[in-house]
């Protein structure tokens, strides 16, 4: 186990330093036919079809792509979602979490606010702080080509979403630097990629030289792959000498974190917290030292920020207690009397009203015990049009409608999995920590200009809220705050009395 943990830090290192990747090692003819003889025992000896006709670079690879999977289980797990199994019919309660579970900053006493961003911070001074960022999805509604965190939204100063990240670890580095007196406060960023997005992510990180982070303490890792499966059962072949794979969905993290040594890194760093969020919010509070303070006052496994759910009809995901254990309901999942059902102590509120953002902390406590739950994570099934080669004449298959499914997994679905007293979620202002990134642009809906219209709009109010004027007209609005002047409004009093003409941005000189 230790020798293969080595071995995955040091191919670690090796990619980011952008060292040439080696032709792979050419298997024995026993290797192979051992291989091929457990594919076809598992019913999926059609993976080989075109083996042989292979040129011997190509075969090798194929040998080694298909090592990577254990056909009886792929079976297993193809069975199990293509026949779920029927089950009885049970009434299931759904209740919001307890409220000793729970805090909202809208409604928060300061005192404890700060508190928490105290506490905090004091754990990243201590280098007791890690985040990890999920970046392996192919955001096809979007339709860049490119990796989501590479996007430019339109800002003035054209930062992408990784660069606000980056810029935001830098500031929050550096206050806790200033008010703990430390020489060197670092948060390790651990940025999981997929076969799709790894290269490009390396690439656009070398590129802006790190946005300036020392590049020792970010980790680019890539999540697993699952093969693709017909309707019908079988692994479909993406060419003659390559099965089709896609990422193992966001729930493939936590398998990401282990087999890549990012969880042995963090071991090394003494890291106790542990800050994991999806790439697509531009508004995303990273490593926030009070969802920190929170999570470490509370002493539990795993928190959750969520938002207010805009009205019954939002069709967001919502963290609930679900037969006593926490849980993420869809929005098709509850009646409309229960998402329509008022909160007893607040009439004016929902009920159920804590819309998931997957923004979540851990502790790294938990995450010691991965090797303990992973495997009872279920796959979920996402129907695709999957292009494919046919295995009995070779030729290239363009599906008009879904011809397969993909498999993943859920980041949510360990929730039920951890006890609720070592559970709790925290209740954020949408308007100062979501806004994600999820359609093309011109859809009018998480798309990039909502994006880059919520910046810009959180920059006007910080401004207005230390003093400043900003002077707006019709289109022209907003201000883009450099996350390395401000981190989250503070530090902006010398703008009290000044104007400012929309939109405009504040960047810190060099
Ligand atoms: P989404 O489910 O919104 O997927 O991912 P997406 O790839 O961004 O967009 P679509 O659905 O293809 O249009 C939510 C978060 O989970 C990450 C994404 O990068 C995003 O941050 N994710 C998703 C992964 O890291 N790996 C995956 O396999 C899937």
């Amino acid at each position: 186990m230790a020798e293969a943990i080595k071995e995955t830090v040091s191919n670690l290192i090796g990619k980011l330093s952008g060292s040439a990747v080696e032709a792979p090692r050419e298997p024995s003819t026993e290797e192979f036919q051992s291989l091929q003889k457990k594919y076809t025992d598992a019913g999926q000896g059609h993976v080989f079809a075109f083996a042989e006709e292979l040129p011997t670079a190509e075969k090798s690879q194929l040998f080694h792509q298909l090592s990577n999977f254990d056909p009886t289980r792929i079976n297993e797990l193809a069975n199990i979602a293509l026949n779920p199994p029927k089950t009885e019919e049970t009434t299931s309660t759904v209740e919001p979490l307890p409220e000793s579970a729970t805090a909202s900053i809208i409604d928060s006493d300061a005192a404890d606010l700060k508190k928490w961003f105290d506490s905090g911070l004091k754990e990243v001074a201590d280098n007791n702080v890690a985040v990890v960022l999920m970046a392996g999805g192919q955001g096809t509604r979007l339709g860049s080509s490119a990796p989501k965190g590479c996007f430019d939204i339109g800002l003035l100063s054209q930062k992408s979403l990784f660069q606000l990240q980056a810029e935001r670890i830098q500031k929050l580095q550096e206050l806790a630097q200033k008010t703990h007196g430390v020489q060197s406060a670092v948060i390790p960023w651990y940025v999981m990629t997929s076969g799709p997005t790894r290269k490009p992510t390396e690439e656009f990180f070398e590129k802006s030289k790190y946005f300036g982070l020392d590049k020792n303490n970010v980790f680019i890792f890539e999540q697993g792959v699952l093969p693709c499966i017909s309707n019908d059962g079988k692994i479909l072949l993406e060419s003659k000498g390559k099965a089709a794979v896609a990422p193992d969905g966001n729930g493939g993290i936590y398998q990401g974190l282990v087999t890549s040594g990012a969880r042995e890194d963090m071991r090394k760093r003494g890291i106790k917290h542990i800050h994991i969020f999806g790439v697509d919010n531009c508004l995303v509070k990273v490593a926030d030292p009070i969802f920190i303070g929170f999570s470490a006052a509370k002493d539990v496994d795993i928190a959750t920020k969520v938002v207010r759910k805009r009205d019954a009809a939002e069709s967001v995901g919502l963290i609930v207690q679900k037969n006593g254990k926490p849980d993420v309901v869809e929005y098709s999942e509850i009646d409309k009397e229960t998402s329509e059902a008022k909160d007893p102590k607040q009439p004016d509120v929902l009920k159920f009203r804590a819309a998931n953002i997957v923004n979540h902390y851990y502790s790294f406590r938990f995450l010691e015990s991965i090797e303990t739950w992973a495997h009872k994570l279920p796959h979920h099934v996402a129907r695709k049009k999957i292009p494919c080669v046919n295995p009995e004449n070779g030729e290239a298959v363009k599906p008009a409608k879904p011809n397969g499914i993909k498999l993943e997994q859920f980041i949510f679905d360990v929730f039920p999995l951890t006890p609720l007293n070592k559970f709790a979620s925290i209740e954020v202002r949408r308007e100062d920590e979501f806004s994600p990134l999820k359609n093309a642009r011109g859809t009018g809906e998480d798309d990039p200009d909502t994006s880059r219209a919520d910046i810009l709009k959180q920059g006007q109010r910080w401004i207005e809220a230390a003093g400043g004027v900003v002077i707006t007209d019709g289109e022209a609005f907003g201000v883009e705050v450099s996350p390395l002047i401000s981190y989250a409004g503070e530090n902006l009093d010398f703008l009290a009395g000044r104007e400012i003409k929309a939109p405009a941005i504040l960047e810190r000189e060099e």
